[in-house]
């Protein structure tokens, strides 16, 4: 019999991806989420890439009461991939208590319910926010975290904590906590992508978009940086690639293979790239010229950062594949698609 995933946020843009490399693994997939930033359309998306549909519910995972009536009607549930949270950090400086109680009170619940429903396993999408602006470069999972730059950050840094103390008190749960760099693209078949709502805040939607004619000119944050062209450097991974470490995650879990309770793994492709260069890739990739002026720095934003992947290469024996101008293509076809350019 297949074995069952609960996967939070599954109608999202990780977790759709996510919920698609799960079911062609042969898993039986639930999805929790509250569409406050996803749409239910995404759940047939799933169905025609895959032939299959994932279960779903629509209800906010604050509510505990919910929560626990999912889980009882629901029996036997393997494992929990925790992506639902909100995510935008500039939204976050403005509602920090909204930051706080979606997303620290939703996984409290949810290990409430592990606990009371015997589910044991859990995967839970960190962020490499946590690690600020690292003293040294490429950052391992043993670099230091930093203080928090924003109250987004400081739910990923929190919830970590929170989830690594419990798995500490209740030994019969097991836990991986993914370090996403910055992920990019969307899905080969373009049914399934990153649909921000209004203005895209993150670099890659906002080109697609300026690309198709939605936007105005792109505003390249800052180019007085200690890089190679002076525009801030990030490690953007496919989200496909990403998607697929958490099956490998959750097979990990399932099969007994972790060697700690509470595991880390950094989620890159182990290669910074500067803003600019990001520009030049997709220009390159798609064909499509990008019209775009230097601004000031982005306040919170640190200078370069990218992920040192040796642990989850050898480890998970997992790598991010696909390389910056396929993912590129990939986020231009989606957002073509969307638009029916
Ligand atoms: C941020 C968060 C990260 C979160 C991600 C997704 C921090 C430090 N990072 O990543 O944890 O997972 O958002 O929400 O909190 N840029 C431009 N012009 C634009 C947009 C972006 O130049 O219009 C630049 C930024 O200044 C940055 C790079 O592009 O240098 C990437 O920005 P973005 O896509 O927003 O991601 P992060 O800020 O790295």
């Amino acid at each position: 019999m297949a074995q069952k995933i609960l996967v939070n946020g599954g109608t999202g843009y990780i977790g759709s991806h996510t919920v698609v490399e799960l079911i062609n693994e042969g898993f039986e997939t639930f999805i929790i989420d509250n569409l406050s930033n996803s749409s239910a359309d995404v759940i047939e998306q799933i169905e025609k890439i895959t032939g299959t549909k994932p279960g779903f519910e629509v209800f906010d995972l604050t509510d505990l009461h919910k929560l626990g009536l999912f889980f009882e009607e629901n029996p036997g549930i393997d494992a929990i991939i925790h992506f639902a949270a909100s995510k935008a950090v500039g939204e976050s400086v403005e509602k920090p208590l909204l930051y706080y109680r979606n997303n620290l009170v939703s996984l409290m619940n949810l290990i409430e319910c592990q606990l009371k429903f015997d589910v044991p396993n859990i995967v839970f999408s960190s962020s490499c926010t946590v690690y600020g602006q690292p003293d040294k470069l490429p950052v391992t999972e043993t670099t230091p975290r930093k203080d928090a730059e924003s109250p987004y950050a400081n739910t990923k840094r929190m919830n970590e904590d929170i989830l690594k103390d419990s798995i500490h008190a209740y030994p019969q749960l097991k836990g991986i906590a993914l370090r996403y760099f910055n992920p990019i693209g969307a899905h080969p078949s373009a049914l399934i992508g990153e649909l921000p709502l209004g203005v895209p805040q993150n670099l890659v939607p906002f080109i697609t978009q300026a690309a198709a004619g939605l936007r105005g000119e792109l505003k390249v944050f800052g180019d007085d940086y200690n890089t190679s062209d002076g525009s801030a450097v990030r490690d953007y991974i496919n989200v496909v690639d990403l998607a697929k470490a958490h099956v490998v995650a959750i097979n990990r879990l399932l099969n007994k293979k972790n060697k700690e309770n509470f595991e880390v793994f950094n989620l890159g492709t182990g290669n910074g790239y500067s803003v600019l260069e990001i520009v030049k890739g997709f220009e390159k990739a798609t064909g499509v010229k990008l019209n775009y002026k230097i601004v000031d720095r982005r306040a919170g934003d640190i200078e370069k950062i990218w992920a040192d992947t040796t642990y989850a290469n050898e480890e998970l024996g997992w790598k991010a594949e696909t390389g910056l101008e396929e993912t590129l293509l990939s986020a231009w076809n989606w957002e073509k698609k969307v638009r029916g350019i």
